[in-house]
């Protein structure tokens, strides 16, 4: 198969993960014999340097070209000590979402077996836990009109809206999730409170009768925060507004152990985003010491949901699992005492496995 692939490697350590990314994307591309074709554009605080738009056409014009994008990360420190900065790099990653309409955000939360202990939660809680969260990402607060400040500056507002055909679609695609796993669902809102939740619930309620087969769970987002962590097995897939999404899912990759090892993929209209879910880590820039496995298994998400090859995804997960179980792994996952190895070690070992 021919795979034309959009590189925006962005920020921070984004470079060198989406580097070991790259090597695991080829390795595959060699061993089940699909044409590559790669090209690299900009993102972020290095696209606002080139070009002062952290999201130029450019790059998005390859977006709208490509079968996938794999991305790497976005932030600077040097925006986060001022806050009155006109352009900021994170507004790139917004107008990537809306320009390509990103409209679902899916977060795999699974355990690792040689990373249970090093999860905050006791072990019996977190082992075998194996969610999806789906965070709606291109509606909500992030985007609702109008936002800003009264004219004397000390009143700010943000609008929270969602429309039915924006709801419909997120719960049809969670359900789909749904009824090809265990077949559950959790709706998280704040319907007690909030008219656009209590539209979401409305509308699920509806859907839910067109999937007998999927057992439907409503649930409060305070409440869902609290169960995260208190039972995390209990939960299948999850499936909820933008920003209870946002914290839900950074909740949640806390159960792993490391937020250095979570892929995620943004589903779009036009084409789809591979990325990891940990950000730019500026203070480990350069210094070849990031976990590159968020970025190497958002590679296999990429494989699965993209170009719809679950063999080449598996033997990305078999080599990742097997470059852990020998112990291959970065400073931030290697147990006390035991060796760490560099950000291209791992990239290497999980090559030589694949
Ligand atoms: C994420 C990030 C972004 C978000 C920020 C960087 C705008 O936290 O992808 O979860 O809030 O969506
Ligand atoms: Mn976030």
């Amino acid at each position: 198969m021919k795979l034309h692939i959009a590189l925006l490697p962005g920020d921070g350590i984004g470079p060198e993960i989406i580097q070991q990314g790259r090597k695991v994307i080829r390795a595959v591309a060699n061993r089940f014999g699909h044409e590559l074709h790669e090209r690299e554009a900009l993102v972020g605080a290095a696209a606002i340097d080139a070009t002062g738009n952290p999201y130029p056409d450019e790059t998005h014009r390859l977006c709208m070209e490509s079968d996938a994008v794999f991305f790497g990360a976005i932030g600077h420190p040097k925006y986060d000590h001022d806050p009155s900065a006109k352009v900021r790099p994170e507004q790139g990653l917004l107008a990537m979402r809306q320009r390509l309409g990103l409209y679902a955000n899916i977060r795999p939360v699974t355990t690792f077996p040689s990373l249970v202990r090093q999860s905050p939660l006791q072990s019996h809680l977190v082992e075998g836990a194996d969610f999806l969260c789906i965070r709606e990402l291109t509606g909500g607060l992030y985007f609702g009109r109008p936002q800003g400040r009264s004219e004397d500056g000390n009143t700010a507002y943000d609008t929270c809206v969602y429309t039915r055909p924006e709801i419909e679609r997120i719960l049809r695609l969670a359900y789909g999730y749904a009824l090809q796993r265990r077949k559950k669902l959790t709706v998280v809102d704040k319907a007690n409170v909030l008219a656009t939740s209590r539209l979401w619930r409305e509308i699920a309620r509806e859907i839910e009768k067109e999937y007998p087969d999927v057992e439907t769970e409503y649930m409060f987002v305070d409440n869902a925060a609290m169960r995260l962590i208190q039972s995390p097995k209990s939960f299948d897939v999850m499936v909820t507004e933008n920003m209870f999404g946002d914290i839900l899912t950074d909740e949640a990759s806390v159960i792993t152990g490391s937020l250095g090892m979570l892929p995620s993929a943004s589903i779009g209209l036009h084409t789809s985003v591979f990325e990891p879910i940990h950000g730019s880590y500026p203070q480990a820039a350069g210094r070849n010491i990031a976990n590159p496995l968020a970025a190497i298994l958002s590679a296999a998400l990429m494989f699965e949901y993209a170009f719809r090859l679950p063999e080449e995804a598996a033997a990305i997960r078999q080599a990742v699992a097997a470059s852990m179980e020998n112990g291959i792994v970065t400073e931030d996952i290697a147990p006390a005492g035991s060796p760490s190895y560099a950000t291209s070690q791992v990239g290497d070992s999980v090559c030589s496995h694949i």
